[in-house]
């Protein structure tokens, strides 16, 4: 273990390793929350992130759901959004070039109604300039199909990553959804069937009503939940997820300050995305990335591989309560 107060003379290694996958940094910006880039290129530059994940794509464009698709709540935020998309082909003719000029490591999040069109975006995708890797969407709760019906049973889950492993070299991720009752059988099933890394999770499958109106404050009537409520669900499903595979994991599910994606990290995830918070502050990522490195620096280490998955689950007591305001990781 290192000192806790000592000054590294040279800039902290924020480079991790996930699988094939090598990223310059651990912070990336979840799928669906980010666009494709550009709607945020005036509060950030999208190459200083470990990765940009953009909006989950098919095969062909989609309208998503109708209106209302988004609801707030005390705690998060609940959408039905319905995976609206300009499609495969219109992504790399249009947004992959705008993400490529700024030299942003692109993630493609894919979904598919069927496990060939899974199989087709994958062929699609693979060899294009400037896609690092594919993140495989088997997880969202507010679409009738491609979505979660994968990624709840461990065969359908194997049948879309294997479909998708025999049709690019390109690194995978699987997304899990946290509405199962074994995530880690859903993950060991990805892994046996070739993903390269998991992210986990998804949005929780949540509703509001309205009393007055009487009707779901959504069309669709059920969303997916995201934001703060859902942090101590993804860091429990990270942490079973770590438990049963051996692949690496990215955390991710409510994470809006540097403590938050610290938190994952200790678990043993070599990266994390952060979602909802990029709504509320566009630059919140980039403040995550100096926060970690601030972190880094006063805990005296060098590169951030040192602090992951150190999480000591024998000695519970007494938390480290006095660090609290020596260090402002906001
Ligand atoms: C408006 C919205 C759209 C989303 N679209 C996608 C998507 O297209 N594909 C996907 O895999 N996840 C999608 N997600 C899920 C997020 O990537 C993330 O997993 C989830 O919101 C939990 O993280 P958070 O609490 O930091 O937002 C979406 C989330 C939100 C809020």
């Amino acid at each position: 273990m290192a000192e806790t107060t000592g000054t590294p003379a040279a800039a902290p290694d924020l480079s991790v390793r996930l699988g094939p996958l090598r990223l310059a940094n651990p912070v990336l910006v979840a799928s669906g929350t980010f666009g494709y880039g550009e709607e945020y290129a005036d509060f950030l530059d999208p190459g200083r992130l470990g990765a940009v994940i953009v909006k989950g794509i098919s095969l062909l464009p989609r309208p998503g759901n109708p209106p209302p698709r988004l609801v707030e709540t005390p705690a998060g935020m609940i959408n039905a959004i319905g995976l609206e998309n300009v499609g495969v082909d219109r992504f790399i003719d249009v947004k992959l070039p705008l993400l490529r000029q700024r030299r942003a490591t692109v993630i493609v999040n894919i979904f598919g109604n069927t496990v060939d069109e899974y199989a087709g975006l994958a062929s699609k995708l693979d060899g294009e300039d400037g896609v690092a890797a594919l993140e495989i969407n088997i997880s969202c709760p507010n679409v009738k199909q491609g979505g979660m019906v994968f990624g709840t049973d461990p065969a359908t889950a194997a049948a879309v990553v294997g479909a998708v492993r025999a049709r690019t070299a390109l690194p995978l991720i699987t997304k899990l959804t946290p509405n199962v009752t074994r995530i880690g059988e859903i993950a060991r099933a990805a892994v046996d069937a070739g993903t390269d890394a998991i992210s986990c999770i998804n949005t929780v499958a949540a509703m509001a009503v309205d009393i007055f109106s009487r009707r779901p404050k959504l069309a669709n009537v059920f969303g997916g939940l995201s934001g703060p409520a859902v942090k101590p669900i993804a860091l429990r499903c990270t942490y079973e997820v770590l438990q049963a595979v051996k692949c690496p994991v990215i955390g991710v599910g409510g994470i809006g300050t540097a403590t938050d994606a610290l938190e994952f990290m200790l678990l043993g995830a070599r990266a994390v995305q952060v979602g909802t918070a990029n709504f509320v502050n566009p630059g919140v990522s980039v403040e995550i990335l100096e926060g970690i490195e601030r972190f880094l620096r006063f805990q005296g280490l060098d590169r951030i591989e040192d602090f992951i998955g150190t999480l000591d689950t024998e000695c519970l007591f007494p938390f480290a309560e006095d660090a609290c305001g020596v260090l402002d990781l906001s």
